[in-house]
């Protein structure tokens, strides 16, 4: 037997949808498209990061030097990677929603000190993680779980770079508020 909270929130959704205003358009609908459009602008501030992430992790895992980084530019190759299939994701999700993917990577920072190269990586992974998070909520807040799951994937790999990078620079990963 269905049990009554169960039943009475199926009677609301069932309310919902006969609610319908004279020209028989579904209440409502509008403010949804409003809110889907705003989600879709949101999720298309990602693939700048991405692609910025792509090119700086590229680049750095060439040219960083030292003993002690080998390692560690082995690591930033692999980043690269997965950055290029976070672009792919993102860019597919934001197709879905009948978005049209942006395509202008966010300014790479460069320098020739090793350790500066490693903190911008580490700068740009905290912002990435903080609008992932960010991200998961408003999806959510519009049931789009199936895209909000496919974030929270790119988010466990984006907490994964930052962590690979305060480890190779010897500092505790930061706390992300
Ligand atoms: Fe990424
Ligand atoms: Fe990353």
């Amino acid at each position: 037997m269905m049990s009554r909270s169960r039943r009475d929130s199926e009677e609301t959704w069932q309310r919902n949808q006969q609610s319908e205003d004279s020209s028989g358009e579904v209440v409502g609908s509008s403010e949804s498209t409003r809110s889907r459009a705003e989600l879709i602008r949101l999720l298309n501030e990602d693939p700048a990061r991405e692609y910025q992430a792509i090119i700086a992790y590229v680049v750095y895992s060439q040219v960083l030097k030292g003993a002690q980084y080998m390692s560690i530019a082995q690591e930033l190759e692999t980043h690269a990677a997965e950055e290029l299939q976070h672009a792919s994701i993102i860019s597919k999700q934001i197709d879905y929603l009948g978005g049209v993917p942006a395509v202008v990577p966010l300014s790479v920072r460069t320098s020739e000190d090793p350790e500066q190269m490693l903190r911008f990586d580490l700068e740009n992974e905290v912002e990435t993680v903080r609008n992932y998070r960010a991200r998961v909520r408003q999806c959510e807040a519009l049931s789009e779980y199936a895209v909000a799951e496919h974030i929270r994937e790119i988010l466990v790999q984006e907490q994964e770079h930052l962590i690979d990078l305060a480890t190779a620079l010897g500092d505790t990963p930061p706390t992300i508020t």
